[in-house]
């Protein structure tokens, strides 16, 4: 049964396919790269910020975050070789993917690395560690595969996104942009990819679902001080449970009318009543987080006068 919905997709796979390929455009990385504020490098000479650089820690975290999930792109690529195989339309997107995925790293890597904005060698040793330790988000079939990458593709856009308009950089911002764009339409082939799958089998589709989504996580489990970072990143409002509720998981399971599906079997519709309680759940308490995160950040600053 599981195989039968990838096999009976790869048709929705070539059309997608087509459908990425006329609306994705060529873009240089090293268009968009500021090379003026690059400097020579001595070797061992340890690193120094810009001078009254102020770029605030969560931002900073975000940065690092992004950049080292991007790193670790060879294991998204295994991950999606082992759900859906190698082979005809879901091998020609898996290639595709790999290489419009590999420019988002060359081009953060030489925006971070001109600009100063972290530390060279600790980003350096990070990517050794994240990239050696050979973790990424490994669901359990390729349906469950299919529905995380929708939803990661989804977040990792809003991340992006949400961290260019938290810079004070116009440079950087156009390049967290551009990647954002490219995982936009990532998500879009996924998306339609995984509405394609539910009319296939929706009640199958609606059980993965129930499961993926309560244990959704952002890949970077492998990246030390994850949790730190993560902190950092919801404090900063880049990317919080209330973002992944408002921005991500809401919007997507709307989009797929999930609660409006009328041919599930008993078992898919009661996974349907529990996967919609946990999202409301999320919501409330993303709500909740959110709210004493602003009251923080009242506190926090100076009033005038
Ligand atoms: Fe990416
Ligand atoms: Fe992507």
């Amino acid at each position: 049964m599981a195989a039968s919905v990838i096999d009976e997709l790869e048709p929705v796979v070539g059309k997608l396919l087509d459908r990425h390929l006329s609306s994705a455009r060529e873009w240089f990385p090293h268009e968009l790269v500021p090379w003026e504020r690059g400097r020579a490098i001595v070797a061992g000479q340890p690193w120094e910020p810009p001078e009254g650089s102020t770029m605030p820690s969560g931002v900073l975290s975000a940065i690092f975050v992004n950049l080292l999930t991007e790193d670790n792109l060879p294991y998204y690529t295994r991950a999606l070789g082992t759900a859906f195989g190698a082979e005809g339309s879901w091998g020609e997107w898996m290639c595709r993917w790999t290489a419009e995925e590999g420019r988002h790293s060359i081009v953060l890597r030489d925006w971070v690395t001109v600009s100063r904005i972290l530390d060279p060698v600790a980003l350096e040793r990070g990517r050794m560690q994240q990239v050696s330790c050979g973790v990424a988000p490994d669901p359990w079939s390729a349906e469950a595969t299919l529905v995380y990458v929708a939803l990661q593709e989804l977040a990792t856009r809003v991340a992006h996104f949400n961290t260019a308009k938290a810079l004070d950089d116009e440079a950087g911002y156009e390049i967290m942009k551009r990647v954002a764009a490219d995982e936009n339409l990532h998500f879009l082939f996924y998306r339609d990819l995984t509405r394609a799958a539910i009319e296939v089998d929706p009640s199958l589709m609606v059980n993965v679902m129930e499961r993926v989504v309560g244990a959704f996580a952002m890949p970077g489990t492998g990246i030390a001080g994850f949790s730190g970072h993560t902190s950092a990143i919801a404090d900063a409002g880049i990317y919080s449970l209330a973002v992944y509720h408002d921005q991500v998981l809401a919007p997507t399971l709307r989009y797929w009318q999930v609660d409006e599906l009328s041919n599930l079997d008993a078992e898919a519709s009661q996974a349907r009543d529990r996967m919609l309680a946990h999202v409301k759940r999320v919501g409330r308490i993303g709500e909740r987080a959110e709210q004493q995160r602003l009251q923080r950040q009242a506190e926090m600053t100076p009033s005038k006068g």
